[in-house]
């Protein structure tokens, strides 16, 4: 079996384990039925889900945290496929699916083995977003919306070079948009209205085409597009900030330059005393050069 769509039905019960051991299953659709319960588990076979591209599980009742296990294997699949553009169902003719791109549903004839998405809205996820979401890099489409998430956006997603529609929408995710999602050279939609984000919305790139209900009832957001302006401690980020913070240092920028100079003058101050010594002068060469850099 390639794929499953029972969406759209009553069914009542917890999530099918044993479709993970299915090794052809492409596309699985459980959208609007009344599925509950949590998918936290430790998959029951070495390869769960081994060629799934498109999992729908939206509208239904499940809770807990998201399926992080899935999601890892789904990443083993994306670098086995990475390189190889196929159809599913090649040798049977006449397949069709419906899948919601973009919050339309759509009809698909065939579908691209590259095309990969996960629509897990409308349940009562909670928790964070997993890190690995950020390396699922031939992801077309991610809709966690209508959740419980809590927790950050996080600035791996910048990975997510492919990424189409990304729709974090009626979550709790707090602290800001990171700038480096601006990378997401591919994104087209992006809804991340109703949540508690705050600070500047990053601009530039595909930030520049998106209009406010993308960010509509988030109390603490400012900027383009939204009509609130940032005030003095909230300012669109610099390329000074955003290197510092790319950097992970947090340094003031008064303290590395009083350390730049501080720096040199033990560099040569000590440099003569030890010169002998080539180990600690190696490590005075490499502080000297750090600095330089942060300056
Ligand atoms: C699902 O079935 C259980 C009993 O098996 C019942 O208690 C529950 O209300 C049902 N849920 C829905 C949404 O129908
Ligand atoms: C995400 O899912 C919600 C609820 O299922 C839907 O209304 C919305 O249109 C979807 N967003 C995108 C971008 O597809
Ligand atoms: C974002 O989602 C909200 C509802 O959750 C909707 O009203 C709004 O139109 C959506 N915006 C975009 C750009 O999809
Ligand atoms: C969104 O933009 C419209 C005009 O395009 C404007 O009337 C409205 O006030 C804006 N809303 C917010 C929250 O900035």
């Amino acid at each position: 079996m390639e794929i499953l769509d029972v969406g759209n039905n009553k069914i009542n019960g917890t999530f099918p384990y044993w479709l993970e051991s299915l090794p052809m299953l492409q596309v699985l659709i459980l959208r609007s039925n009344r599925f509950h319960g949590s998918i936290e588990v430790s998959p029951k076979t070495a390869l769960p889900f081994r060629k799934l591209q498109i999992m729908d599980l939206s509208d239904n009742e499940f809770s807990g945290n998201l399926p992080t296990k899935y999601f890892k294997n789904l990443l083993a699949m994306m670098d086995a496929h990475s390189d190889r553009l196929t159809y599913m169902g090649e040798d049977a003719y006449n397949e069709s699916t419906i899948v919601v791109i973009k919050g339309f549903f759509i009809e698909m004839e065939k579908i691209q083995t590259m095309f990969t998405t996960i629509d897990l809205s409308k349940n009562n996820f909670e928790g964070e977003i997993p890190k690995l979401i950020g390396k699922l890099k031939s992801l077309k489409g991610l809709n966690f919306s209508h959740n419980k998430l809590t927790g950050p956006i996080l600035s791996t997603l910048e990975n997510l070079s492919n990424l189409e529609w990304l729709d974090l929408s009626s979550n709790e995710l707090v602290g800001e948009i990171p700038q480096q999602l601006t990378n997401m050279i591919s994104l087209e939609v992006l809804n991340l209205s109703k949540n508690r984000l705050a600070g500047p919305i990053p601009s530039g790139k595909q930030f520049n085409t998106f209009d406010n209900t993308s960010y509509s009832e988030n109390m603490g957001l400012c900027g383009f597009p939204l009509s609130k302006i940032c005030g003095n401690n909230e300012a669109p980020q610099s390329p000074t900030t955003k290197f510092e913070e790319e950097g992970g240092y947090g340094f003031d920028w008064k303290i590395i330059l009083v350390g730049y100079g501080c720096g040199i003058m033990i560099g040569v101050s000590l440099g003569y005393i030890v010169l002998s010594n080539e180990k600690f002068t190696l490590f005075l060469i490499k502080i000297g050069f750090s600095n330089l850099l942060y300056a």
